[in-house]
């Protein structure tokens, strides 16, 4: 257990992160209405399914049944919002340690793990803009070491995360310092294919969009630069999207409407990486 110095501590340093981080108030007012949205569970259905998919390919198969042994695995996922991708994951690893800067979206991914028939009992909601591998508020390495080291992990994840990221390389560094030695990043988010890939979000959603979308060659160059060895990033899927057929369709807050827009084809990628051994 945290002493409750260290709650404070780490609430001090989670509150001031937040207030850097321009997409806050965005993340946190549409919290409450994220699960509504069809478009969401559609993206993280996808990509759970390219994550087990590139974790099968890598992992060592069960002697007996030939299956992948993924569920021995610890696993942190960087903008989780309201868990979406972590309870599609959580059946097949360990443990998800699932953090987001918007206290509103840890706030509803808590009250589902409460209220949800069978839902799973191993992920851990964190509130923080996470900057720092030894920040406080991740879980300790060791239990009876409350304020020692931080935990790492085997896998790190994020989805539809990166575009919304300030310093991609910084936030790559931090990844990296999150893991076991060996232990591997799988980031999802849309493909930066050219102009059109601004389209992705309607212009009222576009508060703490940092980019449109991820190139994939810049993207394995950065990884290697910070230390990712194995580096692929790939196309995984791609996904239909209604979009506006000009820029201010949707009007004020961006909602899709039924008898608006257009629909339009939007490729993902898969960034992996591996960390030092
Ligand atoms: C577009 S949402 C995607 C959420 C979720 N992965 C999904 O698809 O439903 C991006 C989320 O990333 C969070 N976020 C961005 N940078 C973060 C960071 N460094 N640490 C924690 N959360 C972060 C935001 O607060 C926001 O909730």
């Amino acid at each position: 257990m945290a002493s409750a110095a260290s709650n404070l501590r780490a609430a001090a340093a989670s509150s001031d992160k937040n207030s850097r981080n321009n997409g806050n108030a965005r993340f946190n007012d549409e919290a409450l209405s994220w699960d509504s949205r069809p478009f969401v569970h559609e993206a993280s259905q996808a990509a759970a399914a390219a994550i087990l998919a590139r974790l099968n390919e890598n992992n060592v198969k069960h002697p007996s049944n030939g299956k992948s042994q993924t569920k021995h695995l610890q696993v942190l996922e960087i903008g989780c919002a309201t868990g979406i991708l972590s309870f599609l994951l959580a059946p097949h690893v360990a443990r998800i340690v699932a953090v987001d800067a918007a206290e509103g979206m840890i706030a509803v991914l808590s009250q589902k793990l409460q209220t949800t028939p069978n839902a799973p009992q191993n992920i851990v909601p964190v509130a923080i803009l996470l900057e720092d591998p030894e920040d406080a508020a991740l879980p300790p390495a060791h239990s009876d070491q409350p304020d020692g080291p931080r935990q790492k992990f085997d896998l790190v994840t994020s989805h539809l995360v990166l575009h919304h990221i300030p310093d991609l390389r910084a936030v790559l560094q931090t990844m990296l310092g999150c893991l076991v030695p060996g232990g591997r990043v799988m980031l999802t988010d849309f493909e930066d294919f050219g102009p059109e890939a601004k389209r992705f979000h309607p212009v009222a959603r576009m508060a703490g969009v940092e980019r449109h979308g991820i190139q994939a060659r810049e993207m394995a160059e950065m990884m290697q630069e910070v230390g990712f060895a194995e580096v692929d990033v790939r196309a995984a899927w791609t996904m239909r999207k209604k979009v506006e057929k000009f820029e201010g369709e949707f009007g004020e807050g961006g909602a899709v409407k039924p008898e608006l827009g257009e629909m339009m084809d939007f490729p993902f990628v898969l960034c992996y990486g591996e960390g030092p051994m």
